[in-house]
C-alpha cells in the first residue's frame, strides 16, 4: 500500500470512529427544547396522542462505547490502520507460514523413513502407497483422473503404454521435471492428398481399414516426414515423447478426423514439473504409485476409501 493510500485509509477509519462517538453523544443528550415539551417528541396525533422521547438506556450506550474501545485495541494490535502492521506484527502470511511449518514438521515424521527407499521399494510399501494415494488425489487427479486412467490429451497411467517410458527412474524424472510433447504441424508439408495418405497409413498400422494404394504412398511419406520422431516402425520414441502409433492406444483419438487434425495442426502438451511443488520424497512416492498402477497393483488403489475405486475394474 502506498503512503497516500495508507493515509486515506487511516483518515477514513478514524473519521468513522469519531462519527460513531458523535452519534452516541448526540442521541444520549437531552435537548433544551425537548425538556420544555415535557419529554415528548412534540408530535401530536388525534388531538391528544403524543410520543415520549427518552434518551437511550445508559447500559445500551455503554455497549456501544465498549465496541469502540474494542475497535481501538484491535487497530493497535492488528493490521487495519493503513500500512501500520500493528504492535503484534501479526499477518495472514506469517500465520499461514507458521501453519505450513507445523504441518511439515508433522508430516516429515511420516516421510523421513521413506526418503531412503527406491521407487520400487516404495511401490511395495503399503504405508507409503496409502500416503501416495492421497498425494495423487490432491495433485494429479485433476488432470489424470481420480482413477489415473486419463482423458483426451492426458495419458492413462494405469496401462503399459508410455510416452516417455515406464521404468521406475523414468517415471520419477517425468514427475520431477515435467515433460513437453510437441508434434509439429505438418499440414503444409503434406498437402491435402499427402495428409489423407499418411492418415490411411497410420490407420492401417493399428489394424484399421484403409485404401491400399493410399496406405502404400502414406508409408513412403511417413518414412521421410514422421519416422525421425515416431521411429521407422512407428513404435514411438520415448526420448521425444513420440507415441507408438501401432497399438491402437490414443492420446487424442484414432478416428480419421482426429488423426487428420493431429497431423495438420500438430499438438503441444505439457506435464508440469512437480519437484518445486512437492519435493523429491513425495515425488518418489508418487513415482512408486504410478509404477505400481502400471504393474497392475490394483490392490494399491483398492485398499483405500470407497469413492475412488468405483471406476476400477480389473483388466
Ligand atoms: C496440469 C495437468 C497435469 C497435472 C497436474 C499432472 N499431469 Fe502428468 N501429464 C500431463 C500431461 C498433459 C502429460 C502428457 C505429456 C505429453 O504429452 O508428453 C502428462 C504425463 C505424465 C506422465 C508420463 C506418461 C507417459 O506415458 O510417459 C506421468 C508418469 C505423469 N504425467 C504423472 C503425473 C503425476 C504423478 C502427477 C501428480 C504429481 C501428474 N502427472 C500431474 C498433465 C498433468
Ligand atoms: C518432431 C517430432 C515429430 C514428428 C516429425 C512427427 N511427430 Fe507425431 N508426435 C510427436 C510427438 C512428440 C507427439 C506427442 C504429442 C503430445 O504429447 O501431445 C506426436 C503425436 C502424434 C499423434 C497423436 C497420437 C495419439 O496418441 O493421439 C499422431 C497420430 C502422430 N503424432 C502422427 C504423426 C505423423 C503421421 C507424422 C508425420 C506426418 C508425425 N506424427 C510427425 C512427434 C513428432
Amino acid at each position: 500500500m502506498g503512503n497516500g493510500t495508507s493515509l486515506v485509509v487511516i483518515v477514513v477509519t478514524l473519521a468513522n470512529i469519531a462519527g460513531c462517538l458523535w452519534l452516541i453523544w448526540w442521541t444520549s443528550r437531552t435537548r433544551p427544547d425537548e425538556a420544555s415539551q415535557g419529554n415528548t417528541t412534540g408530535h401530536v396525533w388525534d388531538g391528544d396522542l403524543s410520543e415520549y422521547n427518552n434518551p437511550m438506556p445508559r447500559w445500551w450506550l455503554g455497549l456501544f462505547l465498549l465496541t469502540i474501545v474494542f475497535g481501538f485495541l484491535y487497530l493497535a494490535l492488528y493490521p487495519g490502520l493503513g500500512s501500520f502492521t500493528g504492535v503484534n506484527g501479526w499477518s495472514q502470511i506469517s500465520q499461514y507460514e507458521e501453519e505450513v511449518r507445523q504441518a511439515d514438521a508433522r508430516t516429515s515424521a511420516l516421510y523421513e523413513p521413506l526418503a531412503k527407499l527406491s521407487v520400487t521399494e516404495l511401490a511395495d510399501n503399503r504405508q507409503a502407497m496409502a500416503a501416495a494415494r492421497n498425494l495423487f488425489a490432491n495433485n494429479c487427479s485433476t488432470c489424470h483422473g481420480s482413477d489415473a486412467r486419463g482423458a483426451r490429451s492426458f495419458p492413462n497411467l494405469t496401462d503399459k503404454d508410455w510416452l516417455w517410458g515406464g521404468a521406475p527412474e523414468t517415471i520419477e524424472q517425468t514427475i520431477l521435471n515435467g515433460r513437453v510433447g510437441v508434434m509439429p504441424a505438418l499440414g503444409a508439408a503434406l498437402g491435402n492428398e499427402g495428409t489423407e495418405q499418411v492418415v490411411a497409413y497410420v490407420l492401417s498400422l493399428s489394424g484399421h481399414k484403409a485404401p491400399a494404394d493410399w496406405v502404400e504412398q502414406g508409408k513412403q511419406r511417413f518414412s521421410t516426414l514422421c519416422a525421425a520422431c515416431h521411429g521407422p516402425d512407428a513404435k514411438g520414441n520415448p526420448l521425444l515423447g513420440a507415441p507408438n502409433l501401432t497399438d491402437d492406444v490414443w492420446l487424442y483419438g484414432g478416428s480419421p478426423a482426429v488423426l487428420r487434425e493431429t497431423v495438420t495442426v500438430g499438438r503441444n502438451n505439457a506435464m508440469p514439473a512437480h519437484k518445486p511443488l512437492l519435493g523429491e520424497t513425495k515425488v518418489r512416492l508418487l513415482a512408486g504409485y504410478v509404477y505400481g498402477l502400471s504393474r497392475g497393483d490394483h490392490d494399491n488403489a483398492k485398499s483405500g476409501e470407497g469413492e475412488r475405486e468405483k471406476g476400477h475394474e480389473r483388466e
